[in-house]
């Protein structure tokens, strides 16, 4: 998969060298190239900002060069990326809109900063690629640069081939099937008892039929405790009579 980013802090795309998507790098299931929005500027200042019309706070991101960068690494007359432009006006981000994206050839992620991209720009670049605007959660992030990161690792994990074999993301929180609409239980390792503490019976016992039943009770104790709004999500059709007792 190819990722392009532009934002006016390369400088902030740098853990993308690291861990698992740094691997996924190194061996070519992932094609990274961070662009710097100023390099699209023509004036002496670089200027990539001025004041909103109408008035108010702060400044909103030029149109020219936000046009040029979109031309030269989308170009017109070539294969379309996805745009993705994080914002906290945008469609909340979920394990669902990862897994699409990670199956997309192509992604092209554009970060605001200040009060956000002229809107013409979006507009404009929406009657030649598609458009997601992504919000994070119900909060404000000084600019799109940590939002992107964010995607991209949850994106990322999921292309195949990026994760290890011994690792897996069916059982994550939100996977699809049997996890969607629930958050993962309580997860312990060796040794079998620390500071006094005992891991759970049940996972010793190597009945792995009591064991997948005791972890989808956890999740569904853990979700009513933290999400319980998720719980009305859950499909009807795919809850058990135990389900319905615990
Ligand atoms: N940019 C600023 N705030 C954001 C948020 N909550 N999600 C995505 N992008 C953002």
């Amino acid at each position: 998969m190819r990722l392009d980013i532009i934002s006016i802090f390369p400088e902030y795309f740098a853990p993308l060298d690291v861990s698992l998507i740094g691997k996924a790098r190194r061996t070519g299931l992932l094609d990274v190239h961070v662009h710097d929005l100023r390099s699209w500027t023509h004036d002496r200042h670089r200027t990539v900002d001025d004041t909103p019309y109408g008035g108010g706070p702060g400044m909103v991101m030029k149109p020219e060069p936000w046009g040029e960068a979109l031309d030269a690494v989308a170009p017109p007359d070539g294969p379309a990326p996805r745009l993705v432009v994080p914002t906290p006006s945008g469609r909340p981000f979920t394990q669902a809109m990862a897994a699409e994206m990670a199956a997309e050839e192509h992604l092209l992620f554009a970060c605001g900063r200040y009060e956000g991209i002229d809107s013409r720009v979006v507009a404009e670049a929406a009657t030649r690629m598609p458009v997601s605007e992504v919000s994070l959660g119900d909060f404000v992030l000084a600019g799109g640069e940590v939002a992107v990161l964010v995607m991209v690792e949850a994106i990322g994990r999921l292309i195949p081939g990026v994760l290890g074999n011994a690792e897996s993301v069916t059982d994550d929180s939100f996977a699809p099937g049997a996890m969607e609409s629930l958050l993962e239980g309580p997860v312990y390792t060796k040794p079998p008892v620390w500071r006094d503490r005992a891991v759970p019976e049940i996972l010793l016992s190597g009945n792995h039929g009591a064991i997948a039943r005791w972890r989808r009770d956890q999740a569904l104790r853990r979700t009513a405790q933290h999400r319980p709004e998720l719980l009305g999500r859950l499909d009807p059709e795919k809850l058990d009579k135990h389900d319905r007792k615990v």
